[in-house]
């Protein structure tokens, strides 16, 4: 009986376990999984760097419809598939994933979820780009739904800051998060187009975005001129746009954000001073520290709506169900 009553337990426990995320998730099943992912994402950057960016902005894309679970890699030639969702233009780095996937098929069918990959090539681009390393929670399953209209409470580039509060608290994100998230904009690209209205159609379809700083407008007007191509672009985090590192929370203090999200992130008391605390110390070993904190908030990013356990499925092929 007592033993029963013992066996019961560890078996409770496995169970409570393995229903949830953990780092190593694949240690027994799949030892190679993360170095699998590693050197696909590593090849892939080596011949063109703009990947490491897209596949940190994947990431934050999937978990933020459904939870991460991969739903936005389905791509069954619908234009209704949630991949084709006005909210996910420009996201790329799809043929990483399905690279990684296949790979790991090979090694290990039926074992690792897609979204996990996701996951995993986020943390590896960004301790390509020079970022802190950390240990990714691992043991996501993959969704079985997509569509376009999941897409649709996407946060956007011109929401004010008390709906990308709002957006990011249904998710279960705080302001510190928000900002910290952001600033996953220290690295990587946007497209003129996402910025064009802050020169020239900001209030009311004339003028500008007063926050901007007047040094930073003639180069933001050459770079996207009026009337001129729209997929032209340019780097979010001014002079540091390929190296993730803190910089991007100076150009946000100083008026050098170049989305206009980044930018309100210094327009509220709160998130404002969340902003200020990176700088404010005297001794910087004191104060605290950027990349302790964005290691937090994506570990928290990556815990978003996950399915575990024997919630969804594995898929086999990453944009297919
Ligand atoms: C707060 C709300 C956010 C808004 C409104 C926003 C919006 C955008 C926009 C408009 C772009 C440019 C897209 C393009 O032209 O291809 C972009 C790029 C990017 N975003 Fe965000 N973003 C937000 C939060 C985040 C978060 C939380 C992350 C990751 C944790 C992230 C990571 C990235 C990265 C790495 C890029 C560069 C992509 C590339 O170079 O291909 N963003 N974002």
């Amino acid at each position: 009986m007592a033993h029963g009553g013992i066996l019961l337990l560890i078996l409770t426990f496995v169970g409570i376990s393995h229903g949830q995320l953990q780092v190593g998730f694949y240690a027994n099943t799949c030892p190679d999984a993360e170095a699998i992912v590693t050197g696909v994402v590593r090849d892939a950057v080596a011949s063109d760097q703009t990947i490491a960016p897209a596949l940190l902005r994947l990431h934050f894309h999937d978990c933020f419809v459904q939870g991460c679970e991969g739903s936005i890699l389905i791509d069954n030639g619908r234009e209704a598939d949630e991949k084709h969702a006005f909210e996910h233009q420009g996201v790329r780095g799809f043929d990483v994933i399905d690279i990684a996937k296949s790979q790991l098929e090979s090694a290990c069918p039926g074992v690792v979820s897609c979204a996990d990959i996701v996951a995993l090539a986020a943390r590896d681009a960004i301790v390509l780009a020079k970022g802190p390393s950390y240990g990714v929670e691992t043991g996501r399953r993959d969704g079985t739904v997509s569509d376009t209209k999941m897409a649709d409470n996407m946060p956007d580039v011109s929401d004010s800051i008390q709906k990308l509060k709002q957006k990011f608290s249904e998710k279960g994100l705080t302001e510190k998060d928000l900002v910290i998230l952001s600033a996953a904009h220290t690295i990587g690209t946007t497209a003129c187009f996402f910025m064009t209205s802050r020169l020239y159609t900001f209030s009311g379809g004339v003028g500008s975005d007063p926050s901007i700083n007047p040094e930073f407008f003639p180069e933001l007007k050459s770079r996207c001129p009026l009337n001129g191509d729209v997929n032209v672009r340019l780097p979010m985090d001014r002079d540091s746009g390929q190296t993730f590192d803190n910089q991007i929370l100076k150009n946000i203090r100083g008026g050098f954000a170049v989305l206009q999200s980044d930018a309100s992130l210094y327009q509220d008391e709160v998130t404002q001073s969340i902003v200020d605390s990176y700088f404010e110390s005297s001794r910087p070993s004191s104060g605290p520290s950027f990349e302790a904190d964005f290691v937090d908030s994506i570990v928290k990013l990556g815990r978003v709506g996950v399915l575990t356990g024997s919630e969804g499925r594995i898929r086999a092929v990453c944009k297919s169900f």
